[in-house]
């Protein structure tokens, strides 16, 4: 049962000012140029040499020291760009070098003297350790985790500090861990009824209200969108909403006493087969982590309260399989979406855009101040950005930009793409107001044209992370499957939220003129 899938991270995780005492792996920083990150700490710089380590981000050198102790030196890379991002890919990759060791400690004395707040580095420690420490073991015994506890150690003043960040860590890393869980559960198991399940638990376990649309009810909101990609299966669809009201104490209010609100959309497709446009056997293959969007929107709303986010979040995830049953649209069908536009299906492998046409119309509906969507939405946008980074678009520069800043703060690669007009000719339908997919070249920009048809006047940007989703190797705090790709920039994303004053056009760094 989905039910019980999910349990928090309990591992005892500590922020101390000294190792406790017999601990079986030890972590320590160096900086570029063999320069030890730790007050006080000396090491061998020759011997370094000799192994080539260069104290690059991600770099690892391996020593046994008295009683057999595990202790790994970090790179931590350059003084000068010692940030969060380089500390998070260290703690990962201590997390992937202490072997066996039960009792494992990352020492982070002084950080804050090279330039990264205590709270921060805890933070990021945790979030890089307990991310690539992660494993999906739901459905093969293995080798459990041996390891019994964490400790990160730092300067006497920085344990305080450091033990905030370790608390917004552990949320941050628990978020991203049923994320992953979600989108690395075979489809087979994760049905539309079974995702909104788990939407209802999340939502009485972080404190959200929650609603979810069945089939009937779907069709009575008008959402033919969903209902036209929902209807080649024999699995129902399912509508998910939820609401995070933020507690007046942490409300962030606007001059006028009003709290802003963000709406997040995210594409919950738990099986893309491409319906009766059926995907090849290999294109198939990863189609269980199309739902990664949904997934995102979920443990992200799950984390809002615990880390006392000040704005309004109501978030869609419009869930269903994409099957080529009996039932199922067929080419040249018309749908009709909820806010009353029409769309040509031409090619049912474009089916993200369709559930997120409707679940956009519905954001727009609650007259939020910003809409965030994430879909897995194109292969286009892995072929422009290759796998590691998400495509950003959308209609207001200075929500492109803050959600920009935000995922690099998160480290979580976005690059902005444009929303050019030009292509809106593309998707024009003889007899439809448009039709479901473009011209060979450009696609994930025609996606991209296609919701902006459902934003109304808001502003809104749009995170294709078709490709960072899953990654297809063990990389810094990412595993080979569900990366979680979204949550760490949408949390990040929240938590700074300034309400945007009025809305501006324009794809990041200027129309595109054609
Ligand atoms: N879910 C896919 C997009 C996708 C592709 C995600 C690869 C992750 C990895 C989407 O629904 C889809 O099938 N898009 C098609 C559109 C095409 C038929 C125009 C694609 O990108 O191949
Ligand atoms: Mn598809
Ligand atoms: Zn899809």
């Amino acid at each position: 049962m989905m039910a019980r899938m999910h349990s928090p991270l309990t591992l005892p995780t500590e922020i101390t000012s000294s190792a406790p005492d017999g601990v079986e792996a030890l972590g320590w920083g160096a900086l570029e140029g063999l320069e030890t990150a730790r007050p006080g700490l000396e090491f061998d710089v020759a011997w370094c040499e000799r192994r080539r380590f260069k104290a690059k981000p991600g770099d690892s050198l391996v020593t046994r020291g008295e009683g057999g102790r595990v202790e790994v030196l970090l790179g931590f890379g350059p003084r000068d760009q010692l940030g969060t991002a380089a500390l998070r890919k260290a703690a990962g990759t201590f997390a992937s070098a202490t072997g066996t060791a039960k009792t494992v400690a990352l020492d982070l004395t002084g950080i804050s003297e090279l330039g990264v707040g205590a709270e921060q580095a805890a933070q990021v420690a945790i979030e890089g350790f307990w991310g690539a420490r992660y494993r999906f073991t739901r459905y093969h015994a293995g080798d459990p985790d041996p390891l019994e506890s964490l400790t990160i150690v730092l300067g006497e003043e920085e344990v305080s500090p450091g033990e905030r960040g370790l608390e917004r860590g552990r949320v941050i890393a628990d978020a991203t861990r049923l994320a992953r869980d979600l989108i690395n559960e075979p489809a087979g198991a994760l049905t539309p009824a079974q995702l909104a399940e788990v939407a209802v638990e999340t939502a009485e376990r972080g404190g959200l209200e929650v609603t979810i649309l069945d089939e009937e009810a779907i069709a009575k909101a008008g959402l033919g969108g969903l209902l036209g990609v929902a209807a080649g299966s024999v699995q129902a669809p399912r509508l998910i909403k939820l609401v995070y009201e933020p507690s007046p104490a942490q409300a962030r209010k606007r001059p006028d006493g009003s709290i802003p609100t963000v709406a997040l959309v995210g594409k919950g497709i738990t099986f893309d087969s491409g319906g009766l446009s059926l995907k090849t056997p290999e294109g198939m293959l990863t189609m269980k982590t199309d739902m990664s969007g949904a997934a995102d929107v979920i443990a992200t709303m799950g984390a809002c309260r615990a880390l006392g986010v000040g704005v309004r979040v109501v978030g869609f995830a419009p869930t269903t399989e994409n099957m080529p049953g009996g039932k199922a649209t067929k080419p040249g069908d018309v749908l009709k979406i909820r806010n009353g536009k029409t769309i040509e299906v031409v090619n049912t492998d474009c089916e993200g855009r369709l559930v997120l046409a409707d679940g956009l119309s519905l954001a727009v509906e609650e007259r939020p101040d910003a809409i965030v969507d994430l879909a897995t939405l194109t292969g286009a946008c892995v072929v422009a950005l290759g796998p590691r980074i998400a495509g950003l678009m959308g209609n207001d520069d200075r929500l492109i930009a803050a959600l920009h800043a935000a995922s690099q703060r998160a480290g979580e690669a976005t690059w902005p793409l444009p929303l050019p007009e030009v292509y809106r000719a593309d998707i024009d339908s003889e007899v439809a107001d448009m039709k479901n997919q473009g011209k060979r070249g450009g696609g994930a920009l025609t996606a991209a044209l296609l919701l902006q048809e459902f934003v109304a006047d808001r502003p809104w940007a749009h995170l294709d992370i078709a490709g960072p989703a899953r990654s297809e190797e063990d990389q810094g705090e990412f595993r080979k499957g569900a990366t979680g790709f979204g949550v760490r920039t949408l949390l990040e994303f929240l938590g700074s939220y300034e309400p945007l004053s009025s809305p501006a056009t324009g794809a990041a760094g200027g129309k595109v003129v054609v």
